[in-house]
């Protein structure tokens, strides 16, 4: 029994620990003090980047969708817990806001998809840029569903 509660004791500190280091490591992303309006304009752009890339299929103007993918990705990687959420105690709430592993993942997917769909277009290969982009949307929409339960 006592060796029981022992491993208990490991396994919820152990737990606690790994909560810590997210939420030191999102204090990092924040250093910069990333507020809710941040988020939002961040947000703002990236829907008009996407915007801006779908135009760019629909002219078939590369200048146009490379700059939206550019955009996309210098934003992307701009994109944090507010501070709010970083400062909040409550444990279940911290890991739905700052989901870190699965937020980076998302992170790397759209940047390497911009440079995917630069490529693909640049081959004149629309069509593969177009599914890169509709895997773009669904990225976008699991941290909008999926974190956010939205
Ligand atoms: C890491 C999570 C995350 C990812 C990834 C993400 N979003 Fe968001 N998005 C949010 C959150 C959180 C909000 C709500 C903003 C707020 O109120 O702080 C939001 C809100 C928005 C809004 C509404 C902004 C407004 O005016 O209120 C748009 C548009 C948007 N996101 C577009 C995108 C696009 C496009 C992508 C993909 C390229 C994307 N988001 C990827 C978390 C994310």
């Amino acid at each position: 029994m006592k060796k029981l509660l022992v491993g208990c004791v490991a396994v919820v500190t152990f737990a606690f620990a790994e909560s810590n280091i997210a939420f030191s490591e999102s204090n990092i992303t924040c250093a910069k003090n990333y507020t809710c309006g941040d988020r939002i304009s961040d947000m703002q752009r990236m829907g008009q980047a996407m915007q801006d890339m779908q135009s760019g299929f629909f002219y078939n103007n590369f200048d146009i969708v490379k700059a939206g993918a550019e955009d996309l990705k210098k934003t992307i990687v701009e994109v944090s817990p507010i501070k709010e959420e970083v400062e909040n105690t409550d444990v279940y709430e911290i890991w739905l806001a700052n989901n870190t592993a699965m937020k980076k993942r998302i992170q790397r997917r759209i940047v390497q998809y911009s440079e995917d769909i630069i490529s693909r277009f640049g081959d004149g290969d629309v069509i593969q840029a177009i599914q890169v982009y509709n895997k773009i949307t669904l990225e976008c929409m699991k941290c909008h569903v999926g974190l956010r339960k939205w």
